[in-house]
């Protein structure tokens, strides 16, 4: 079977923390970077096909999932939601955990203080969403196909604009999403960038 792009499903959480390991610094692999696999993707992808499933896609070539692209319609209600459900069970359960590898501090300090986006920029762009394909499937339009699967999935939700955020070194994805038609809109310790959908 070709690559295909498809609604993520449950058994395809596995595939979402590796996939999110496998890119999490600035698109490169961030393994040696983090003590336990799973800590990037328990913020930046497995939260999404737990509370956002219909936004949540994978490419799947015959069962290999090659990337994924997650998001939200809505940034503020997607944030209760993790406040009231997700960071507090993750907290519990990771309440032993000391950073012991560079960025673990990345994830456990806001598995115990969540973070929240940024008011004016959600309000003006409700949505947002992640994306993060392997190498082998970078570069042959794929990006750009999931891109616009995910935006259109936020469009029937309802949504009226997006933003994203990206580390300010992933030069590759900025002229990625500049030339999908996102423009910048903010930079502090990210860049952000937001289109109207
Ligand atoms: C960034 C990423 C999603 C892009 O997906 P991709 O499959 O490599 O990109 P595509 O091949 O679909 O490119 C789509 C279009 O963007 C263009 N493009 C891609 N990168 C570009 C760049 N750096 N500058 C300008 N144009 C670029 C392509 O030429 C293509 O143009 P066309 O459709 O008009 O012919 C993918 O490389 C990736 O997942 N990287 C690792 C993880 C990551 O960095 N994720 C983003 C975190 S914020």
């Amino acid at each position: 079977m070709s690559p295909h792009i498809r609604q993520a499903r449950p058994e395809d959480r596995a595939a979402l923390f590796s996939i999110c390991v496998r890119t999490a610094h600035a698109g490169a692999d961030a393994s040696g970077l983090y003590s336990d696999p799973d800590y990037p993707g328990l913020v930046w992808s497995v939260p999404y096909l737990e509370f956002s499933p219909e936004q949540a896609f994978v490419l799947d070539d015959g069962g290999d999932i090659l990337g994924y692209v997650v998001g939200t319609p809505n940034t503020e209600a997607f944030e209760r939601q993790l406040d009231a459900e997700w960071w507090p069970m993750l907290a519990e359960k990771y309440a032993g955990r000391e950073a012991v590898a560079t960025l673990d501090n990345n994830v456990l300090d806001r598995i115990r203080q969540p973070k929240h986006s940024n008011a004016a920029l959600s309000q003006r762009y409700p949505a947002h969403l992640h994306i993060n394909l392997l190498p082998p499937a970078q570069s042959g339009g794929w990006g750009r196909k999931m891109i616009e699967t995910e935006l259109d999935a936020l469009r029937k939700a309802g949504a009226k604009a997006m933003h994203l955020g990206l580390s300010l070194t992933n030069d590759r994805a900025y002229g990625f999403y500049q030339h999908l038609g996102l423009s910048e809109i903010g930079r502090d310790d990210a860049i952000w960038m937001g289109i109207t959908l």
